[in-house]
């Protein structure tokens, strides 16, 4: 589609590292839908502009003079003195911007925006700006740059005033806060936020549910708009079915077959995230085994979850709700011979696509999702032509809903039925589903997303 020079920028970048045996830097695999959607389509000339996450990627920036290399790929880390880093990533992106986006402030007690939450907030915007420094020096004059996320909102206005016309678009992975939601954030700040954003050429989302709340967000506070568009993100298919047809994943799968015997699987794959409703999943299943004896003893629900944002408390402490959870259920039902829920808390790849391969149910209930990529991995590596359970605030139900069961994810008894019903349904029904779902994915891939952002901009 375009020829014209890429610059993304993203927090997380398209390679991480980890420190080896001989304290050096190692790379790691991207982690992220992202950087894995996109890796196969960027051509050479392409610069990833990201931050060091950790002292590993700190190291390896040290050693490599800013620059890192991410197979063939130029990427230029930024690293940040560790508690300015914080302040914006934690305090500000994931602490406050995330929540705002999914809803998930408990109002009576937070936000409680003080001192140290605005001195958190200068630092974002001096995090933002240094992304904005470094694209400024790097772009070419033609390149289109694609800045991702709640973590750079801000780096349109310095950017504009130092490059007042390069080609910008911003894409938000999340949900965006509607008009009752951006009056939450203290005044400034959220004139700011929006102000800067407004300087983009064009704001993508998701689906236009956010794009719309978005647009609400910036009427409510009296900021003209920029253009905005629709375009989901998809996910790596081809690089998903090679990590399943490893030997490594062979090797979970056996592993859980063994824990499973023929009893039917449900199935959930998330970070640990409180947006993603483990708790309410855990309590329908909970549900469902009250109301069907008979289902006792044929079911086990897997929960395969990895740690996310350990820096954030309140994800320390859903932790532990959950753990709990689990093992109430688990000790209420379970017996020698059977465990409920088999809760797997841990970063392990192979194991949670395995537990995508053997499905039965596949339960992704999140109470707000900007998109939602595991309901469109798992059909994708599916050997059972398992069913969907899928919320209905996911933005991914608006291209899944015909194939889906559709899930209320605060209404726990609605929850327990659609896993009842997704259970009983029949293999030729199951046949039928599956197929479409396999369509319907098939049908848009990361590099409709990209070419959905670089139309989304004027030419040059
Ligand atoms: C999820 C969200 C993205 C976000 C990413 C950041 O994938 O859907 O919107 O950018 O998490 O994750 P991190 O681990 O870097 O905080």
């Amino acid at each position: 589609m375009s020829h014209r020079p890429l610059v993304i920028v993203s927090n997380r970048g398209p390679v991480g590292h980890r420190f080896g045996d001989d304290g050096k830097p190692v790379p790691t695999p991207p982690a992220g839908g992202l950087a894995t959607g996109l890796r196969p389509l960027l051509e050479e000339g392409t610069t990833w502009v990201a931050a060091a996450v950790s002292d590993a990627d700190r190291a390896a920036v040290r050693d490599g003079g800013g620059r890192v290399e991410a197979d063939g790929l130029a990427v230029r880390m930024l690293t940040f003195d560790p508690g300015m880093y914080r302040m914006a990533y934690d305090v500000v992106a994931n602490a406050s911007l995330w929540f705002l986006h999914h809803g998930l402030w408990d109002l009576p007690r937070r936000p409680a925006f003080d001192r140290h939450w605005f001195e958190a907030w200068d630092a974002f915007r001096a995090y933002n700006t240094a992304f904005a420094e470094v694209v400024a020096e790097t772009a070419p004059g033609d390149a289109v740059v694609l800045v991702q996320d709640y973590h750079l909102p801000l780096v349109a206005e310095p950017l504009r005033r130092m490059r007042p016309t390069l080609a910008t678009v911003h894409f938000s992975h999340t949900p965006f806060a509607g008009a009752e939601g951006i009056l939450a954030l203290p005044t400034e700040p959220a004139h700011e936020l929006l102000g800067s954003m407004a300087q983009f050429d064009a704001c993508g989302f998701h689906t236009a549910r956010w794009a719309e709340r978005f647009a609400a967000a910036c009427a409510e506070l009296d900021v003209g708009p920029p253009a905005t568009f629709a375009a989901p993100l998809a996910p790596d298919v081809a690089g998903l079915q090679e990590v399943a047809a490893g030997a490594a994943c062979d090797e979970r799968l056996v592993e859980l077959e063994s824990i499973l015997g023929d009893r039917a699987a449900i199935v959930r794959v998330d970070r640990l995230e409180l947006s993603k409703n483990v708790l309410r999943g855990f309590l329908a299943y909970e549900a469902l085994l009250e109301r069907r004896e008979d289902l006792r003893d044929r079911v086990v629900f897997v929960a395969s979850l990895y740690p996310s944002r350990e820096g954030v408390l309140d994800y320390l402490a859903y932790e532990q709700e959950v753990r709990g959870l689990a093992r109430r259920i688990n000790s209420r039902f379970g017996s020698s011979s059977w465990e409920p829920i088999v809760l797997d808390i841990g970063d392990d790849f192979p194991r949670s696509v395995a537990a995508l391969r053997r499905y039965d149910v596949l339960l992704v209930n999140p109470l707000r999702d900007g998109l939602n990529l595991v309901a469109h991995e798992g059909p994708a590596v599916n050997e059972r032509a398992g069913v969907v359970c899928l919320s209905r605030e996911a933005g991914a139900f608006e291209r899944l809903a015909p194939a889906v069961e559709a899930v209320h994810p605060f209404d726990v008894t609605q929850t327990a039925e659609a896993l009842e019903r997704a259970l009983a349904i029949g293999p030729e029904q199951r046949r039928a589903r599956a197929q479409e779902l396999s369509h319907l994915i098939a049908a848009w891939t990361p590099r409709h997303w990209l070419d959905a952002n670089l139309a989304a901009v004027p030419a040059p």
